[in-house]
Order: structure tokens, then sequence, then C-alpha cells
């Protein structure tokens, strides 16, 4: 079964009672189990992972890079301004692999900050705004 990285970025460790509203009532570990359980079904073992730490995220992709892992990450607020993850997914796509952007929430709805992302341009695609089946959509593409 081939390995696929989830990587998710800063706050969504508090999904659950992170802004219900906009998030939904989903805790990290149901997420987790929901992603692993779907990877599953379509031959993949998920490694789901949350940092509020840039630079583990980095690193995590650069592992992606050399263990020659597709990733679905959802960069949170990195998604808006940070160029060194834009760095390290390039990186992953100019390898030749996979790296779909997830977003629970349709940041393009919402305040205007959110309606640019860094990461988009390099991505393999991008899905947003179904929950936390915004995961399960990017498992189906892969
Ligand atoms: C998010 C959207 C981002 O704007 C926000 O900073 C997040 C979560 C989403 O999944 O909808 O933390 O990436």
């Amino acid at each position: 079964m081939s390995k696929l990285l989830v990587l998710n970025g800063p706050n969504l460790g508090r999904l659950g009672s992170r802004e219900p509203e906009v998030y939904g009532s989903a805790n990290f570990a149901e997420l987790t189990d929901r992603v692993v359980t779907a990877a599953k079904a379509a031959g993949f073992e998920a490694d789901v992972r949350q940092t509020n730490d840039e630079a583990e995220l980095v690193s995590w992709l650069h592992e992606a890079v050399d263990q020659q892992n597709n990733v679905i990450i959802n960069p949170a607020a990195f998604t808006h301004y940070s160029y060194a993850l834009r760095d390290a997914a390039a990186l992953v796509t100019k390898a030749g692999l996979k790296l779909i952007e997830v977003h629970i929430s349709n940041p393009h709805t919402r305040e205007e900050f959110r309606h640019n992302s860094v990461i988009s341009a390099i991505a393999t695609g991008v899905i947003a705004g179904f929950g936390v089946e915004s995961y399960v959509l990017a498992i189906k593409a892969l």
C-alpha cells in the first residue's frame, strides 16, 4: 500500500471546538479516522499529522520528497502568506509527486486576507469548502 502524507497546519488540532459554525463539529481525531478509512479503501496508507510549527511542516514536505510520497495538505493560515511552505511544496510537485491543497471551509467566501493562497499556483489541485469531505475528495482525486 503506498503511503500518503496528510499534513495539517496551525490550529487544526482545535477542530471540534474551534469556530464549529465554520469548521464543523468533527474534532481532529475524527478527521483522522475518516481520512485513514477513506485512504485505506482507495489503497493508501494515510499518515495524518498536525503541527502549529511552520518549520515542522517544511521538514515534512522534504520528507515527502525524500520518501516519494504524495501529499494532501491543509496549510491553514500559512496558506495565505508562507513562502517557505510554498517553496517546500514546490519541491514536492517538481519531484513529480502530487500535492493537493485542501480546506475545510471555502476561504473565498470569507475575509479578504483568506482569498489569496501562495500554495495554489504550485499545487496539483485545490479542494475547498466541503468540510472534512474535502480530504476525502482529495483522496479520490489521487
Ligand atoms: C482553513 C482556512 C484558512 O483560512 C484558515 O486559516 C484555517 C483553516 C480551512 O481548512 O478552511 O486555519 O485552511
